[in-house]
């Protein structure tokens, strides 16, 4: 590790320095991996830790993703392009239910270990499980050398850099594009997709500038946590691809500010989570386009028919389409292919929880409780 790296430069938190890095850590992530194209050469992906697999994965019964926490929630966000794009089903199994419900994995199975230290013994465990299996196993980590990049068959390195901070962030990022990079590779043999791949890389290439901008929310955000720095709870509605965005950045808020947060899928709000909602409630509601824009934007009339406290994210330029006639909060972030939306959409979440920690006094990097690598049950 190098002393810069540990170092927290001009930050006064790692959690702060580690989530200002992620257009670098981004670009580390994607560095060799994607490939320009040229006049007669298709635009790929080169995945080098994988590439004497990718037919065995192809040919698999089903991709199993498997992981904990931040990276669970990685995996699920990425879910949706690795169905499009390898056709392939995709299950997504929290390592510790796995093993607890002995739940079937097969001879014909990917299955894929998400995680950022690589040695979390709950993912550790179904690792072991799948192996007897006779599934092939991937490993997803952020450290080279540890016990699960040593124990899969195959593995792709995150190489977002040392996570310092206690919650991630910045390998939360990398971890999901890693996982887009896995579905272009997987999908690399399909003619019919190969625009929509080539859309995704050109993204990918523009990703880190798109996060720079995002980051500029900084003071926007810190406002708001000013605002709910008293608060007992806060909702976070996602669907779609950022159905992982709510569930990340609840937990974001919960680890760190020691504030209840939940993480609803928008499209469970009418059965049950409704009757939490009144005039004190905040409520953040993910609202960028995607393919579920619409049935966002009826989630959020149905919210303030019921007085709901709310603050929407959107994309660029809809502020006044989605604050039904000015009266909620507007959070507007940089649009991007809808797959990668996810990554930028995250970080405005991950600024307001860290405000909300420091502003409420709590220590962000080590919070109550928790320990970087979960090595225990
Ligand atoms: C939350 C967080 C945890 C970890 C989880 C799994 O910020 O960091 O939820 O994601 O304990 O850890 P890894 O990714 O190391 O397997």
């Amino acid at each position: 590790m190098e002393v810069e790296q540990i170092n927290k430069g001009k930050y006064e938190h790692y959690m702060q320095k580690e989530i200002h890095e992620q257009p670098e850590s981004l670009t580390t992530t994607m560095r060799g991996r994607l490939i320009r194209g040229g006049s007669c050469k298709a635009k790929s992906v080169l995945l080098g830790g994988l590439k004497d697999h990718l037919r065995t994965i192809r040919r698999s019964r089903r991709i199993v993703f498997i992981g904990c926490g931040t990276s669970y929630n990685a995996a699920l966000a990425a879910r949706p392009i690795l169905e499009e794009l390898s056709g392939i089903i995709v299950i997504m199994e929290i390592a510790s239910d796995l093993v607890d419900r002995q739940g079937p994995i097969y001879r014909e199975d990917t299955t894929v270990f998400v995680s950022q230290s690589g040695e979390t013994a709950d993912t550790l465990q179904a690792l072991e499980y799948a192996l007897e299996n006779g599934a092939l196993c991937v490993g997803i980590t952020n450290t080279v050398g540890s016990a699960i990049a040593r124990h899969t068959h195959c593995r792709i390195h995150i190489n977002a850099g040392c996570e310092i901070g206690v919650a991630s962030t910045k390998a939360y990022t990398s971890q999901i594009v890693v996982m887009a990079m896995l579905a272009l590779a997987i999908g690399d043999d399909t003619i019919s997709s190969q625009g929509r791949r080539e859309a995704i890389i050109d993204g990918l290439f523009d990703l880190p500038n798109k996060v720079k901008e995002v980051l500029k929310l900084d003071e926007e955000m810190k406002d708001l946590a000013k605002l709910l720095i008293a608060e007992q709870s806060l909702l976070v509605f996602g669907r779609g691809y950022n159905y992982a965005t709510a569930l990340e950045g609840a937990l974001k808020v919960k680890e760190v500010s020691l504030m209840h947060s939940e993480g609803i899928l928008a499209g469970e709000m009418k059965h049950g989570p409704l009757a939490l909602v009144d005039e004190t409630l905040p409520i953040v509601v993910i609202a960028t386009r995607d393919a579920c824009f619409s049935k966002q934007q009826s989630v959020i009339q149905q919210l303030h028919a019921r007085k709901g406290r709310l603050i929407v994210m959107c994309s660029k330029g809809d502020a006044a389409s989605v604050s039904v006639g000015g009266s909620c909060r507007t959070v507007e972030v940089p649009v991007v292919e809808d797959c990668l939306q996810p990554v930028i959409n995250i970080v405005p979440l991950q600024l307001l929880a860290y405000h909300l920690t420091v502003l409420r006094g709590y220590n962000v990097d080590q919070p109550r409780n928790l320990a970087k690598s979960v090595t225990t049950q």
